[in-house]
């Protein structure tokens, strides 16, 4: 897709990957409106992006209330035109064993990382269906194709944007609009810090929020955009072993969460 022009929809992009995303859009000379909760953040970076040269606008929005969400990505289009991609990148996360884990917090774990994310989903389908054509990028995470102990309720609103999005994928197809998966492992944002419960420690290869933006604009800018990218591609190998051979990843998960836990 020529990025030039094109109107990029990104959620969470006061921070880390989001920000680092609408910086990578608005260098290919993209228009960006950015959707965060963190209003001194989100005007930050809009401020930065419209120093920049950039058409920017910030909408501030709370994804995990339902009623804000309604009706969003028509209020963005009447006000800055066509969007042609949705990047749901908004997430939070929560450091809790299954036996510490409060449904109430399950369940904001869901409305912001599923829910929010499902309903722009259709929102935007429900638009670009009509004009056949548009991209929908959905940010899930390796954690959502192998749930890591100490993360259960995360990774089970990264399992669900997973099959949700491969669902998507498929129906949206006839109708000439793409649908992207984008899997990081870890990456270095402020993501790990703001977690509530026990800190995650993340072992082994980092990414950075650059580096994933990297991917998910080089997927946005492609006549044919893959189904799923992956910043960090020998990840595939782990997901292929723990598909053939299911457990075959516990040791090594249960031994990184001992180390960061039970160690101390
Ligand atoms: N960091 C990693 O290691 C990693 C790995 C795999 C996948 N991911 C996924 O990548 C995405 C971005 O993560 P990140 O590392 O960039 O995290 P981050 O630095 O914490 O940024 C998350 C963004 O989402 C926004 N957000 C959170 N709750 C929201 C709500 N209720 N309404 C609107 N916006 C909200 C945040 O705003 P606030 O500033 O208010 O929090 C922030 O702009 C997430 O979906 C995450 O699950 C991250």
């Amino acid at each position: 897709m020529e990025l030039k022009n094109a109107l990029i929809m990104i959620t969470g992009a006061s921070a880390g990957i989001g920000e680092a995303t609408s910086l990578a859009f608005a260098q290919r000379g993209a228009k960006i409106a950015l959707v965060s909760n963190q209003k001194t953040d989100l005007d930050r970076v809009t401020s930065t992006l419209v120093a920049l040269g950039t058409e920017a606008q910030g909408y501030f929005v709370d994804l995990s209330k339902r009623e804000e969400v309604e009706g969003l990505f028509d209020r963005i289009e009447r006000e800055m035109g066509e969007i042609s991609v949705l990047v749901n990148n908004a997430g939070i996360g929560l450091g809790e064993s299954v036996l510490n884990t409060e449904e109430s917090k399950l369940r904001l774990l869901f409305e912001v990382n599923f829910f929010a994310l499902a309903s722009l989903c259709k929102q935007a389908l429900s638009k670009m269906s009509r004009r056949g054509r548009g991209h929908l990028i959905n940010i899930s995470s390796a954690a959502g194709q192998f749930g890591a102990p100490g993360i259960s309720a995360y990774s089970a609103t990264k399992g669900a944007c997973h099959s949700f999005t491969q669902s998507l994928r498929m129906e949206a197809r006839p109708y000439g609009v793409f649908v992207t998966e984008v899997l990081p492992i870890s990456v270095k944002t402020k993501f790990f810090d703001s977690v509530e419960g026990e800190k995650y420690n993340p072992s082994g290869v980092v990414l950075t929020a650059e580096k994933v933006a990297e991917s998910i604009v080089k997927c946005a800018a492609s006549r044919r955009p893959h189904a799923e990218v992956l910043p960090f591609r020998p990840i595939r190998f782990a997901f292929l072993a723990e598909t053939a051979f299911p457990g075959i990843l516990d040791h090594i998960l249960y031994n990184n969460f001992k180390k960061t836990h039970h160690d101390k």
